[in-house]
């Protein structure tokens, strides 16, 4: 997937959703992944996109993409994001009944599986589900809009995670979403995060490609201490 250790991935929520198009094509040959933000209106305030712009992102990026589920009842909607070509699919643990099955149904759908945190939902819920996942996304903000303020004690949680996956011996990988930048990119990758998501921090940058490779600069330089 990518020759990074560190992978970063631009929230296509903060584009110029007119013309998506050119505007991916801005950051995508730096792009690790790209996260495509999936919002219902009931689990988060906000509407986005649905399983037919998934399909289109598919169809029109090379680069795989990062769909995050912002939606009530992922037991019975998570699959047609599989199905519209996904590559990795997150839902949140608060927002699903059976979440071990569901886990099971995405891969067996082919894609890589996350599960997603909101900032108040404590790590210790991870502590069967680490065994089966391939990512937990950290929320570092409350999830439904771009360009809010990190929320500091994200850093202890993302600690808490990667302890977890040590302990139960699974190279998972940590992703942080919310309020990402260059800024505290390094504090998050040592803390163990190892895929970066950035939404306004990218898309509202002057150079966005060379912001990319700040955000992932900074990372790897923090890891390699
Ligand atoms: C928030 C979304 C994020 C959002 C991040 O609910 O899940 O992916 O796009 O945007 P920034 O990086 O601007 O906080
Ligand atoms: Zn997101």
């Amino acid at each position: 997937m990518s020759h990074n250790d560190i992978l970063v991935a631009p929230s296509i929520l903060t584009a110029d959703l007119l013309s998506l198009r050119d505007d991916v094509a801005t950051v995508e040959p730096e792009s690790d992944l790209l996260h495509v933000d999936v919002m219902d209106g009931v689990f988060v305030p906000n509407l986005t996109f649905g399983p037919g712009v998934v399909a289109a992102c598919k169809s029109a990026f090379d680069t795989p993409l990062d769909v995050h589920l912002m939606i009530v009842d992922p037991d019975r909607r998570a699959l047609a994001y599989a199905q519209a070509g996904a590559d990795f699919v997150t839902f949140h643990w608060e927002a699903s009944a059976h979440p071990h099955r569901l886990v099971t149904q995405l891969a067996e759908a082919g894609v890589l599986v996350g599960v997603a945190l909101n900032p108040a939902t404590p790590t210790s819920v991870l502590e069967h589900i680490i065994n089966v996942v391939d990512m937990v996304l950290v929320m570092t903000v409350e999830p439904g809009f771009g360009g809010q303020t990190f929320i500091d004690y994200a850093f202890s949680k993302v600690h808490a995670v990667r302890a977890l996956a040590d302990a139960a011996g699974r190279n998972v990988r940590i992703e942080v979403d919310g309020g990402v930048s260059r800024a505290n990119a390094g504090k998050l990758a040592a803390a163990g995060a190892d895929v970066l998501v950035a939404g306004s921090a990218v898309f509202n940058a002057p150079d966005r490609a060379a912001e990319v490779r700040a955000i992932r600069e900074a990372a790897m330089a923090a890891r390699a201490k």
